[in-house]
């Protein structure tokens, strides 16, 4: 497998042409009614492995990193399996698990079915992404165009439109834009915005994009909101002097700065809502504060530590097979010093499903 692609998205189609004046595509064209797709745009919370075909410091295709998924498998999901997206697609019977558009290997099926433009490591503003190497939001928008096109080519304009007229769209992104580009060493915006400024900047940033999707046919869009970043691992690290495992907590201001921001994306996914499109917000931070705040009711016995290595700072790369794991990672909130472990991303999961069941009743 090759080590990285142009991040340009121009080379998987050219790969696609020669796919389709095969004449392979079959199935699909003969039924009519379009079938239900995903579509994810983001972070590593929804990134199921596209910066596997990055240059970036920002990967998790190695162990101990899926070490729960189907065979074991590091997919490059940064978690010890699945993620909410993938949950999400076999509780609504689109498809097993949401794979990365960056994959060149994937089937027809997989593709009319959706895909995640998500990059590890990205933000809504596009300076996170670029510091990092990875997708921002903007490229994950033209991959997605791209896409269109490919799919255009594979089924027609008609049933290419109907498909992602009918399909969902989910967006998650943001954490990083504050714990690396604002609160961070490296973080330039904090001297030229303040908090609700900033806040103000990404949802402009949202905005954006919502409206792309819109103008390409996207009538049922999901944004999921922040959980408390104050609580991650590794920013409790950083950001505090809370070194010792005991004695570690939330730090209460980033968290409420969190709270800000969903505030105002929740009320920008009003404004916006178009005659015939919805937009759904999702609430995962007061889930994610119910977790923190009891962890024993939910079955967990560490919060502010992550299963991999010391669990206080290790990430990507730092956390690898050479890492000291812990026992059972389902009693870990964390598996790495910031995402979340397979049974958290569960737990938000069945948290999720009355919204869930909304998008997928209305059309
Ligand atoms: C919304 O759609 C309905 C029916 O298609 C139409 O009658 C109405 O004028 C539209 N409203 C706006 C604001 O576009
Ligand atoms: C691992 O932890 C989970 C959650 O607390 C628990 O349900 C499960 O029984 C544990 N597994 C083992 C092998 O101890």
């Amino acid at each position: 497998m090759p080590t990285h692609y142009p991040i340009y998205c121009l080379h998987f189609f050219i790969l696609f042409i020669s796919v389709s004046s095969s004449g392979t595509q079959t199935g699909y064209s003969t039924s009519s009614a379009a079938k239900l797709a995903m579509f994810v745009f983001g972070d590593s919370t929804v990134d199921p492995g596209n910066n596997n075909y990055l240059q970036t410091p920002f990967k998790s295709n190695f162990p101990p990193y899926g070490q729960d998924f189907v065979n074991h498998i590091p997919t490059g999901r940064f978690s010890n399996g699945r993620l909410v997206t993938d949950f999400a697609a076999s509780y609504a019977g689109v498809k097993e698990n949401v794979p990365p558009y960056l994959d060149p290997g994937l089937s027809t099926d997989e593709l009319l079915t959706g895909v995640s433009f998500a990059s590890a490591g990205s933000g809504l503003d596009p300076l996170t992404a670029k510091l990092s190497g990875v997708m921002s939001i903007p490229k994950q928008m033209e991959c997605f165009r791209e896409y269109k096109s490919k799919v255009e080519e594979m089924i027609g304009t008609e049933r290419t439109q109907a498909l992602l007229k009918k399909a969902v769209y989910i967006i998650s992104a943001g954490t990083n834009d504050f714990i690396v580009n604002y609160y961070g060493a490296s973080g330039i915006r904090r001297y030229s915005y303040s908090i609700p400024s900033y806040s103000q900047f990404l949802t402009q940033q949202l905005q954006e994009l919502i409206e792309d999707l819109m103008d390409v046919g996207a009538r049922r869009i999901v944004i999921v909101g922040v959980p408390p970043f104050g609580c991650l691992p590794a920013v409790i690290t950083l950001y505090s002097n809370q070194i010792l495992h005991h004695k570690r907590e939330c730090i209460a201001t980033m968290s409420s700065d969190a709270q800000g921001f969903n505030q105002m994306v929740k009320q920008k996914a009003k404004e916006l809502e178009r005659n015939g499109s919805k937009i759904y917000h999702v609430d995962i931070y007061e889930t994610f504060k119910d977790i923190i705040q009891d962890p024993k009711e939910f079955g967990f016995n560490k919060v502010y530590s992550g299963c991999c290595g010391t669990g206080l700072i290790e990430l990507s790369y730092s956390c690898n097979a050479q890492s000291r794991l812990c026992s059972n990672a389902s009693e870990f909130v964390f598996f790495d010093s910031v995402h979340p472990t397979e049974r958290t991303y569960f737990l938000v999961f069945k948290a999720l499903i009355p919204t869930i069941d909304l998008v997928l009743k209305s059309d």
